[in-house]
């Protein structure tokens, strides 16, 4: 029998829910046993955030400044045959439980020299988590072999208003009666042991390096070329924000609270300014720069980091 290793956090159940999808075909195999690791912080990040937390959670995040975690709660000198990991961006890099986890020593131990495949939820911008993720996973000798990725279909502006609701307010509905519910859509749940099927398919007949581009074939991959320009932005500009919010002080101090403050204004109102800037010149790239635009889409959907 094989051996599943899938770890997870989820704020909302909806990552779980979108990893449960993809392993179907494995939990109806009988060859396969799956082991779930539910990533659990020892002091739980808040659902609905409040403003403040929310955004203090920023410098951390950007940093890669681990939590402290829960014990795990499964036998980690098990040896596992194929990894999932599910796992959200925030603030355009991984989660803080799943960044703390992949610096634990027991993820030394479960991801060395292991097929990795990665299940991301999300708004819709993940390329900046995925490619610290990448790296982490070079750091693990793991082998990163697939990644599937769950995205709010919405346009920018409005999923940019629906997610604040979501986790600001808890909102699982349409928000104010006219946005939109946020998240996941059952229509790619659904989709999603199609997924799992092409990963179970090459597992069990070693072709690993075919993964990827069948998943990519199946739109297993969302990429939205008019973000790439915002992404890289962000990317850029978030680590000297959050270095500046960190001279002042720790998660939670009182210190660093203006600073933090300002971020939680000005990063809606750039997005929000920015957005109708950024969609038109992501329109003329693609017609100025078709071919470096091409390869860009290309390089974010493989799995090597360059
Ligand atoms: C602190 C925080 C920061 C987030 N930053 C991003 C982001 O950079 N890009 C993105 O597409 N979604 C972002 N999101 C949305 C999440 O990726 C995800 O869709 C949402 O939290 C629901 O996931 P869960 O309930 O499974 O935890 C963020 C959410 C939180 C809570």
């Amino acid at each position: 029998m094989k051996q599943v290793l899938a770890i997870y956090y989820s704020q909302t159940g909806q990552g779980k829910q979108a990893l449960d999808a993809v392993l179907k075909p494995f939990s109806n195999n009988t060859d396969f046993k799956i082991t779930y690791l539910n990533i659990k912080p020892k002091n739980p990040f808040p659902y609905p955030w409040s403003y403040m937390q929310f955004f203090d959670a920023f410098p951390e995040t950007v940093n890669g400044i681990p939590c402290e975690l829960e014990p795990f709660q499964i036998d980690t000198t098990m040896s596992y045959d194929l990894v999932f990991i599910a796992y959200q961006p925030w603030f355009l890099s991984v989660c803080v439980p799943i960044n703390s986890f992949l610096q634990s020593n027991e993820a030394k131990i479960l991801l060395k020299n292991k097929p990795v495949i990665t299940v991301i939820n999300c708004r819709n911008m993940w390329l900046g988590a995925q490619e610290k993720m990448k790296q982490q996973l070079i750091n693990l000798q793991a082998n990163l072999v697939g990644n599937i990725t769950f995205v709010d279909h919405a346009s920018n502006l409005t999923s940019l208003v629906t997610v604040l609701a979501y986790v600001l307010k808890g909102t699982k509905e349409k928000f104010l009666g006219i946005f939109p519910k946020y998240g996941i859509t059952q229509v790619d749940i659904d989709k999603a042991p199609e997924y799992g099927k092409i990963i179970l398919d090459n597992f069990t007949t070693s072709q690993l390096q075919l993964i990827q581009p069948q998943l990519i074939e199946k739109g297993a991959v969302s990429i939205r070329g008019n973000l790439l320009l915002m992404e890289g932005r962000g990317r850029a500009l978030f680590p000297l924000y959050a270095k500046f919010i960190l001279k002042k002080g720790e998660q939670g101090s009182k210190q660093r609270r203006m600073r933090v403050r300002i971020f939680g204004i000005v990063l809606p109102t750039a997005i929000l300014l920015l957005s109708p800037i950024i969609t038109i010149l992501s329109r003329l790239i693609p017609v100025l720069a078709k071919r470096r635009f091409k390869q860009e889409i290309a390089y974010y959907a493989q799995n090597n980091l360059r």
